[in-house]
């Protein structure tokens, strides 16, 4: 039976992957802060799908509460690993608090490299296992008025192509999704429900990304993309002097 680890499970992309993974019939470990919210997840999962669905709460800004998680796991058999836990913080970088610029930084960047980095090796001795980091497109571009969370998810892309490549012939697959603005608590949390880039537009639902972030795992791809607008935006460094890109996300990130 498989197994899938999911951080983030709780809410949005990540309660969707829940559901997409459920239905495939594979076993859950569903990991996040609130115990409440993913207890009722489990049981609903169980209820359905004639699954194993194990419930882990945590804080995974806390190092020492990831290596508890890293231990609690460690008999299972973990084929398929999905790091999707994240925030964002909107504002200008000098008028940010540190300490949850920091965590940001430690959940979306250290605690992903470290939970991949913990359960690789298993993986590559088996010669299978599939990965789901989740990034942005926000990792391809500079992010005026969130500096840090598009810099936490260039961080994500580029590591996660680089370690693809690395792994190519091993049979494990990485693949980083990148979605655009998607409609999940997010927005409200990181404090950008009124910038230009998802005021007023129709955005696509968490269950669509994770279809989409789904199928692009299961086949290997490196980097998935979501939607056309996503990807026009991906390109533009390729096609604009940087500072030109820099100003135009600036503009719509106001
Ligand atoms: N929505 C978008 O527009 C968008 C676009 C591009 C990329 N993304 C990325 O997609 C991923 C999922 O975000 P989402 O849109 O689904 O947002 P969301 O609805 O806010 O979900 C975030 C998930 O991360 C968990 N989480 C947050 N802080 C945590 C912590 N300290 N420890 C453990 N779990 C924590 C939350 O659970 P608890 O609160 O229960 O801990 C929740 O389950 C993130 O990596 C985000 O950067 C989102």
């Amino acid at each position: 039976m498989r197994t899938a680890l999911i951080t983030g499970a709780s809410s949005g992309i990540g309660l969707e992957l829940a559901h997409v993974l459920a239905d495939e019939k594979s076993d859950l470990i569903l990991v996040a802060r609130n115990k409440e919210k993913l207890l009722a997840l489990a049981e609903e999962l169980k209820r359905n799908n004639a699954i194993n669905v194990k419930v882990i709460a945590k804080d995974l800004t806390k190092p020492e509460e990831v290596a508890a998680l890293i231990d609690e796991v460690r008999n299972d058999n973990i084929q398929y690993l999905i790091n999707n836990a994240g925030f964002g913080y909107f504002g200008a970088y000098h008028d940010c608090d540190w300490k949850t610029t920091q965590d940001m930084m430690e959940l979306n960047m250290t605690t992903l490299a470290h939970l991949t980095h913990s359960f690789l090796p298993k993986m590559i001795e088996k010669g299978s296992g599939k990965i789901l980091n989740v990034a942005s497109v926000a990792g391809f571009l500079p992010g005026p008025n969130m500096a840090v969370y598009y810099a936490t998810k260039a961080f994500v892309l580029h590591f996660s192509e680089a370690i693809a490549q690395e792994l190519k012939g091993s049979g494990v697959t990485v693949t980083a999704l990148c979605p655009g603005p998607t409609q999940s608590q997010f927005m409200d949390v990181s404090g950008m429900a009124q910038s230009k880039l998802v005021k007023g537009r129709k955005l696509p639902t968490s269950k669509q990304v994770a279809e989409y972030g789904y199928k692009a795992m299961m086949r290997g791809q490196h980097v998935a993309v979501h939607g056309w607008g996503n990807f026009v935006l991906s390109v533009l460094p390729r096609l604009f002097p940087r500072r030109l890109t820099t100003w135009v996300v600036g503009l719509i990130q106001k």
